[in-house]
């Protein structure tokens, strides 16, 4: 697992995949075939977002999600990426959008800031787990959702695990996304392993944590 790699090799390994999805920014930039974006909407809608909500979306890539998210009114939307080209075009297309280039587990953004923190289709990919659920964790509010996604389901990433030129973690099976959740802040409040979506919602419980 990613977890066990030593500070220098989880550097090389983010600037390997940012180097791999700053490549393929035109693949990920096209209309999503019908059942994916189905499913992409039954996870925006699992976030519960409110009107005028914060929401941080982790890994964001072009911008799948924004539209989606932007349905529910939010305030302000944040993108987090690794890729300066993803998060390029994403900033092309959705200029009200603000962007953060920086791993997820580094970033820096105010302690109980987000209602909401989408992590689609990249919690395989995080090379720091532990951390980067704990800088959610930070700056989520106190009942706020981090919502932890693949449109595609967990088989899919089992079988593109071999063929990405990076490490791919599998996505977490109940009991050890419990075991990761252990010392955190969270309650697991939705589980769903379906064969075509993956779908956890964690709630963000007692008061945000001062850093
Ligand atoms: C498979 S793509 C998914 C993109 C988008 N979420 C979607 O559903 O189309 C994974 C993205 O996560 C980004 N990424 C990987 N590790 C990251 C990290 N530690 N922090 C922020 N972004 C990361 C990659 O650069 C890549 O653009």
């Amino acid at each position: 697992m990613c977890e066990s790699m030593e500070p220098g090799e989880q550097l090389l390994t983010n600037q390997k995949q940012a180097h791999y999805f700053d490549g393929v920014v035109e693949l990920f930039d096209q209309e999503q075939p019908p059942h994916i974006l189905r499913n992409l909407q039954l996870i925006v809608e699992a976030a519960s977002i409110q009107p005028g909500d914060r929401v941080l979306d982790v890994g964001a890539g072009v911008g799948v999600l924004i539209p989606l998210i932007r349905e529910y009114k939010p305030g302000t939307i944040v993108a987090c990426e690794i890729s300066a080209k993803m998060l390029a075009r994403l900033a092309q297309k959705y200029p009200d959008v603000q962007t953060h280039l920086s791993d997820i587990a580094e970033v820096k953004l105010p302690d109980g800031w987000f209602n909401v923190i989408f992590m689609n289709a990249v919690f395989p990919n995080l090379v720091d787990k532990p951390r980067a659920l704990a800088n959610c964790a930070r700056m989520l509010n106190s009942s706020g959702r981090l919502v932890i996604s693949h449109p595609e389901g967990r088989l899919f990433v089992e079988r593109i695990r071999d063929v990405v030129p990076f490490p791919l973690d599998p996505l977490p099976i109940f009991p050890q996304l419990r075991r990761m959740l252990k010392d955190l802040p969270f309650l697991l409040t939705l589980y769903e392993d379906r064969s075509d979506l993956y779908l956890a919602v964690l709630e963000r419980t007692g008061p945000p944590k001062k850093s």
